[in-house]
């Protein structure tokens, strides 16, 4: 089969005039060409020409940046500034290849501005109609204008010190590039990403946008943490976490959401490596990384992240469109960028985005103050009540006679002991724990709650070095791909320390021998090629301490076996005691609240007592 569809292809007209192009001889390509070419790198679509025009305005010192776009900026992108401006000598420069004026000293490995190479120019010049105004202080101005690459006329231009540069009909003769363009709306929302990045890059800054005529942005220069306020979704107010952290000379600032504040995309995570925006993959990785047992796969956390870094320890050449960077010490970045995190998750662990939550984003850097702020009685979201609808009273004797709905209760005590996840009184649809504490009702998930807990357990154990494990009767052999079997067999020694015996049994099949007592009865295939592809994806520059945490939620997640079982009152308050007293109990490994607490005040509000 195969052999014959290559025998048709290499018959096809097609192959042979490719043939023919390979004996051409060799020579130097014209500079229009050479533009076009780099331009198919730089300028992929509106929003990259937009934001090589912003850079270009904020590496000439511009205190106020005007964009306005006309039909997601296929029609019309342009960029005024109020920066140093350029005299007619320096804009015809500015229109070469490789003319710039930032590598004073051809310093190229401590760049401290968003361009360097001098290309991104010429390159939007050869794909559509460039105007170039400027004037520098105390001169006239000019402007220049270039079609496709060649010059179509200049003249005085009258405007304020600075330069405005506009772009009209981009990629209107290049199809090949115009096919792949898509609708105004969707080029408009890559726009106003990218004019956002930029506008959290430089909150010292201001910025206005306008689409189609109409005003979308207005953003005075402001401290850093109010201009990300501005830009993010408000609602992290109450459900984000301040970040600042330090290490080896490295430091990480900036805004979190709460992992049970997520998103089902992951377009809101603004990263900053020495105020430039990136998009780097290592450090997406990392973002992940630090969420990862507190957040389905499938789900993405909300982020504005700050890293400053000595120039020396990064490299900013290595992308076309500089939006990935390269680290000196990958594995030390990945380890500020994780720990950091995760230290500030772990800290923040009792809170959940069902419960009402103090202003976040403008103090991140006085978390102090913030903790306090937290410190108040919970209240449940709307959402949570019609839980309650379908309970209804049966005596825990009855048990026996499998009533329908599911549900028993306690008798009320006098006084309610001081729990804070209180007393349990009943059990709702054999998944929910509803108990009475001092201040309110609260009602638990008791799966979510016992994966949480079989994972703190897991943890703790590991670190007290006594991961009990339970031997396997009957050694069972696991069949999986031979690239997911290496994986496990090289992770064999680390998934030991955490109760997990395995071996590998030729080249397509793991014997195991015992899986962590944790875990009690578990599918034990499900596991392995769960585990495998985590050790996939996870591959890296990562610390061990770290994988082994992640591994670890993989295990408990397969152990959570109590979901829909009929729990004693005795269990039930035993469950309650041990999310007490464990850390990030407040919500399950993908992130969903465990329990949520409806106070006094809300059950009177909802009998209309007040
Ligand atoms: N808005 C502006 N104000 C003042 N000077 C500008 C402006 N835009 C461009 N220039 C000048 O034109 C030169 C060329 O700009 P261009 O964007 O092509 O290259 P670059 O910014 O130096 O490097 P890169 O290709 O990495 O962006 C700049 O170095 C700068 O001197
Ligand atoms: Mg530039």
């Amino acid at each position: 089969m195969l052999s014959e569809f290559w025998r048709k292809i290499s018959a096809s007209p097609a192959a042979s005039d490719w043939d023919k192009t390979l004996n051409m001889s060799i020579r130097r390509l014209p500079p229009e060409l050479i533009n076009r070419i780099a331009a198919g790198e730089v300028v992929e679509r509106p929003a990259s020409a937009l934001k090589e025009l912003v850079e270009n305005a904020l590496d000439a010192g511009a205190n106020q940046v005007a964009v306005r776009l006309y039909a997601g900026g296929l029609e019309l992108i342009e960029v005024a500034d109020d920066g140093c401006g350029m005299t007619p000598d320096e804009m015809r420069l500015a229109l070469e290849r490789h003319a710039t004026s930032k590598l004073p000293e051809d310093a190229i490995d401590r760049i401290t501005s968003f361009g360097f190479r001098g290309e991104a120019l010429p390159s939007i010049a050869s794909v559509s109609r460039l105007t170039v105004e400027s004037r520098v202080r105390g001169a006239d101005g000019w402007r220049i204008e270039i079609d496709h690459g060649a010059e179509a006329g200049e003249g005085p231009a009258a405007l304020p010190p600075g330069t405005r540069i506009k772009v009209e009909g981009l990629f209107d003769k290049v199809p090949a590039r115009r096919k792949f363009l898509r609708s105004p709306r969707s080029e408009y929302g890559a726009c106003l990403d990218a004019v956002k990045r930029l506008a959290m890059a430089r909150s010292d800054v201001g910025f206005t946008l306008e689409h189609d005529g109409r005003r979308v942005l207005t953003l005075a220069a402001a401290e850093p943490p109010v201009r990300v306020a501005e830009l993010l979704t408000h609602e992290l107010d109450r459900h984000g976490i301040g970040i600042d952290c330090a290490r080896e000379g490295m430091r990480l600032t900036g805004v979190i959401s709460l992992p049970t504040f997520n998103r089902g995309v992951a377009d809101q995570q603004f990263l900053f490596v020495n105020s430039r925006p990136v998009k780097d993959r290592l450090l997406v990785g990392a973002l992940r990384g630090a969420y990862r047992d507190l957040i389905a796969r499938d789900r993405h956390p909300i982020a504005a992240l700050f890293l400053e870094i000595p120039l020396d320890e990064v490299d900013v050449n290595v992308h076309p469109a500089k939006t990935e960077v390269r680290f000196r010490d990958p594995s030390a970045v990945r380890g500020l960028i994780i720990g950091g995190l995760r230290h500030a998750l772990d800290e923040e662990s009792g809170r959940s985005a069902a419960r009402e939550q103090a202003a976040a984003p403008v103090m991140w850097t006085s978390s102090a103050t913030y903790d306090q702020a937290l410190d108040r009685p919970a209240a449940v979201e709307e959402s949570g009540i019609p839980a309650f609808a379908g309970m209804t009273r049966v005596a825990d004797d009855q048990r026996l006679f499998e009533p329908a709905p599911a549900a028993r209760a306690e008798p009320a005590v006098e006084p309610v002991p001081s729990f804070p996840l209180g007393v349990a009184r009943g059990q709702v649809a054999a998944t929910y724990i509803v108990a009475e504490a001092e201040d309110g009702l609260v009602i638990v998930d008791q799966h979510a709650a016992h994966e949480r807990l079989v994972l703190e357990r897991m943890r703790a154990a590991r670190e007290g070095g006594t991961v009990a494990r339970q031997a396997l009767l009957l050694p069972e052999v696991v069949e999986l791909e031979e690239p997911d079997c290496d994986r496990l067999e090289a992770a064999a020694a680390e998934l030991a320390d955490m109760g997990l015996e395995l071996e590998r049994f030729g080249p397509t099949a793991i014997l195991v021998r015992a899986v962590p007592a944790a875990l009690g009865r578990t599918d034990v295939h499900g596991l392995l090629a769960d585990l495998a592809a985590e050790i996939a994806e996870l591959g890296g520059p990562l610390s061990l301490r770290d994988k082994l945490d992640l591994v670890a939620a993989t295990i408990a997640c397969h152990g959570s076996v109590r979901a829909g079982r009929i729990l004693s009152v005795a269990e039930m308050n035993a469950l309650l005691r041990e999310m007490e007293v464990t850390p990030r109990s407040g919500q399950c490994n993908h992130g969903r609240p465990t329990w949520v607490k409806l106070a006094h005040t809300d059950i009177e509000k909802l009998f209309g007592r007040k």
